[in-house]
This record gives structure tokens, C-alpha cells and sequence, in this order.
């Protein structure tokens, strides 16, 4: 277990650069072994959900050579194989592999999948989407087994624009028989990046990034390579750190346009923003306006910034409301929050912030990896010593968070328990 302790109330000023994307490289990675070649996969950030997926290649015998940034994976000596339940867990998408390897040999067997503890989190829209393509499924102990003998196209309404299950529907389609079209799609830009990727590979996909995509079966992919897009969260939670404490800070390495309603939100609370191609240039405001945010899928507000936003309606002058529509479960920084100072009222998915309140130093425990982002950002503007317990949940999604917020100025460091 790791431990990470922050000395707060240090001006961010510098350069902070994003990585790729945790939700597109965690699909790019299982999407290779539909393909019979080399892939490649560039602009790879270096978290421990991109390590626990190369574990399960590993164990498919895909070979996979990692350098600086780029991984390079060879697919034509694949074994389908059981993923078990000690990698499986590690993270959720780790139920990637149902629909790569149901793709790939019509049959899949993986066990349940990890992740944060964020909510009840089903997969009925997964299993139903790989039913409606024929296969059949049976649970056993902790397991799905997903099987057919051949997959065939078909019409699927989502009964929720899930991001997983619209990826992992994806991957059993594109080597089905005929046309498979996805009705209530998400629409999530790491969605794009992943048919792009595949669609190099050889597959016939229309419409990823809008609510109905159309995928024409082909029998083979082939060789290819992406670039993950940048982390649009990271970048998020690194500008709503320097609408606290930034001086000219600039986020760097980022598309904008991934992320208009949070910058909106940010300039709706009266923060200072330069908006550049690829960057983002933030200072800490002097006075935050109170502002209601409400997360919803893509392009709302995304759920996973709701957490490191919380912080930012702590300082801000009034009443702020909250509400996380997407995840039953996502409030665990609050009672973290509470402990530090914040004056907040919850109840199940609805916060009401009562600010500013100066946040006090504590010891705090992180319950998910994006709480662990919003207890990093309060450790960062309270004054004196944080100590944050379980940090190993950050560093699924944040790459080398240390560093680049010790570049910057921070004065935080990670140890091991
Ligand atoms: C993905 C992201 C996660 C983000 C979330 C929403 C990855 C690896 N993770 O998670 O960071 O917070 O999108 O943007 O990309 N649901 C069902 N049945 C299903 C599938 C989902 O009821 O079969 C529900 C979930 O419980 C949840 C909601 O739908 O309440 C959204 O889930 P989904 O979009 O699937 O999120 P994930 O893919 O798990």
C-alpha cells in the first residue's frame, strides 16, 4: 500500500503535460488481439491499469514490447485462454477481453471484472449486446463464459449510452457476419479513438462519437498503429488544481474542445482561462463564484471530474449544488472533505457545498482512484502536512502524478506501508 503526503499551499507555476487517455488505451490494448499482426499503440501513459492489461497479453501469449511510450504488440502466436479472477480484478476494463476474445475465437472466458468501488456497476447491457449477436452465456462461481459458433450482425439498443458496453459490443461485431448497428451509443471521444484503431486494422465502422454506429463485419484485421488521444480527466483535474493555485500554469498537450463544459463551468465561477490550441494557461482566481454542476455523459459534464470538482465548489463563495447522475456510489471524498473542514451536506448522489471554507491538513483515506484526485487537489490548498492512505488507486489513472505536480512546485512525494 502507498501513502501519499502533501506540505500545502504552494503555487503551481509551470508546465504540466497530459498524458493518453486511461479509458481509450485500456480498449486500444485488448482491441489488438482481434487483429493477426503487429499493432501499435503510441502515446501510451504509464498507469497500472496499462500494466495489469500487458499482464493478461502476457497470459494470451501476445508478445508486447514497451518503449517510452509506445507499446508494440504482436498478435499472430494468440492463445485463448481463461482470464482469471487474479488479473481480472485488477481493473474493470478487464472485461475488454470479453468481447476481444469473443470477437477473435467466438468464445470467452473471464471472470469477473475489478475497478473502483464506485457503485453497483452491471454489465446486463454487455452480456445482452453479445446475446443479440448470438452468443450464449453462463455464469460459473465468479465467471463468464461467452460462447458461439458464429457471431451475426444485428440491430442492439442500449438501454444506457454505456461507455463499456458500446466498446465491448464493438469488439464482438466487427468480425460478426453482416451489419450490427448500435443504437444509443456512447458517445465519448475515447470511443472514436478506439474505431479508429480498428478501423486501421481493416474493420467497417461508421459513426463512432455519435449515438448510432454502424459496423460491417469483416473476416480479417491486419497490422496497425494509433496514438491515444490526451487524458482529457487528467488535463481537468491538473486545470481545476491550478484554478486554486496556479500561476500561469499551463496544461499542455490537450484538446480543448474534449473538454468545452468544464472549461465553461471554470469561467462560469469567474476563473481566468487562455484557451490555446493545444494548451490551457490557468491562474488561481480570487474569488470563486458558487456555481450547480450535474454530471451526465458525454458532452456533459463527465463523472469522473465531479469528484476533483468538489474541491473547487469548496472555496466557492455560496451555495453550490452537486449531483452525480451516473454512478450510485461516487461520494467518498466527501467525508474526507467533511474531515478537512469543508462545510458539505450529501445524501446518496447529491452534495450541497456551503463556501468558501479553508481546508485544514489531515490524514485522509483515498476509496477511488478520482476521489484520490480530489483528496491530492484539497491536500494541495490546505495548509500543513496531508497524508493520503490507499494512494495505490490514484496511480491506476494518473501517471507519474508526482512528478509532474513536484515540477510544478508542489511539495509532495508517495511512500510505501
Ligand atoms: C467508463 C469509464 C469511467 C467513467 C464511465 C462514465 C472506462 C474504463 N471507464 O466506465 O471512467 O466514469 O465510463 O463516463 O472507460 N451500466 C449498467 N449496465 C451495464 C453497463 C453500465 O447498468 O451493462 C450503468 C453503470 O452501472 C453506470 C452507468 O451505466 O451507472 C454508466 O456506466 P458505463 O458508461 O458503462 O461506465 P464504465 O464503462 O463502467
Amino acid at each position: 500500500m502507498k501513502k501519499i503526503i502533501i506540505e500545502g499551499n504552494k503555487e503551481l507555476s509551470g508546465t504540466i503535460k497530459i498524458g493518453g487517455a486511461k479509458n481509450s488505451v485500456v480498449a486500444l490494448i485488448p482491441a489488438c488481439i482481434l487483429a493477426d499482426g503487429e499493432l501499435k499503440i503510441k502515446n501510451v501513459p504509464n498507469i497500472s491499469d496499462k500494466d495489469a492489461l500487458i499482464e493478461i497479453l502476457n497470459l494470451l501469449n501476445v508478445k508486447v514490447i514497451e518503449e517510452e511510450g509506445t507499446l508494440l504488440i504482436n498478435t499472430q502466436k494468440t492463445e485463448n485462454k481463461v482470464i482469471n479472477e487474479k488479473l481480472s480484478n485488477k481493473l474493470r476494463a478487464s472485461y475488454y477481453f470479453m468481447g476481444a476474445l469473443l470477437g477473435k475465437f467466438k468464445k470467452a472466458e473471464v471472470y469477473f471484472p475489478g475497478g473502483c468501488n464506485i457503485g453497483s456497476r452491471p454489465i446486463d447491457l454487455h452480456l445482452k449486446g453479445f446475446e443479440a449477436l448470438g452468443a450464449k452465456i453462463t455464469k460459473e462461481d465468479c465467471k463468464y463464459i461467452i460462447e458461439t459458433k458464429e457471431l451475426k450482425g444485428t440491430e442492439i439498443y442500449l438501454d444506457f449510452a454505456s461507455v463499456g458496453a458500446t466498446i465491448n459490443i464493438l469488439f464482438a461485431a466487427v468480425k460478426a457476419k453482416g451489419r450490427t448497428i448500435i443504437n444509443n451509443a456512447a458517445r465519448e471521444v475515447e470511443i472514436e479513438n478506439i474505431a479508429k484503431f480498428l478501423n486501421r486494422m481493416g474493420a467497417k465502422i461508421k459513426g463512432a462519437g455519435t449515438e448510432r454506429i454502424v459496423i460491417d463485419g469483416v473476416k480479417e484485421l491486419h497490422s496497425a498503429a494509433v496514438s491515444v488521444i490526451p487524458d482529457r480527466i487528467e488535463a481537468g483535474t491538473y486545470i481545476i488544481m491550478g484554478a486554486l493555485l496556479g500561476k500561469n500554469l499551463i496544461v499542455d498537450g490537450i484538446n480543448p474542445n474534449h473538454l468545452k463544459v468544464v472549461l465553461n463551468k471554470l469561467k462560469e465561477m469567474g476563473i481566468n482561462l487562455k484557451i490555446n490550441k493545444n494548451q490551457v494557461i490557468i491562474n488561481k482566481a480570487n474569488k470563486l463564484k458558487a456555481v450547480n454542476v450535474r454530471t451526465s455523459v458525454y458532452p456533459g459534464f463527465p463523472t469522473d471530474l465531479g469528484q476533483p470538482m468538489s474541491v473547487l465548489l469548496t472555496q466557492a463563495e455560496g451555495i453550490s449544488q452537486f449531483e452525480e447522475t451516473i454512478f450510485e456510489n461516487r461520494m467518498g471524498h466527501v467525508p474526507n472533505l467533511q474531515k478537512m473542514g469543508a462545510k458539505i451536506e450529501y445524501e446518496r448522489q447529491h452534495a450541497t457545498f456551503h463556501g468558501p471554507t479553508k481546508l485544514k491538513s489531515a490524514e485522509l483515506i483515498a476509496t477511488d482512484l478520482r476521489s484520490g484526485a480530489a483528496l491530492v487537489t484539497a491536500g494541495l490548498i490546505a495548509e500543513g502536512e496531508t497524508i493520503i492512505n490507499d494512494a495505490d488507486h490514484i496511480l491506476r489513472g494518473y501517471e507519474r502524478i508526482i512528478t509532474k505536480l513536484s515540477d510544478v512546485g508542489a511539495k509532495i512525494k508517495i511512500i510505501e506501508v
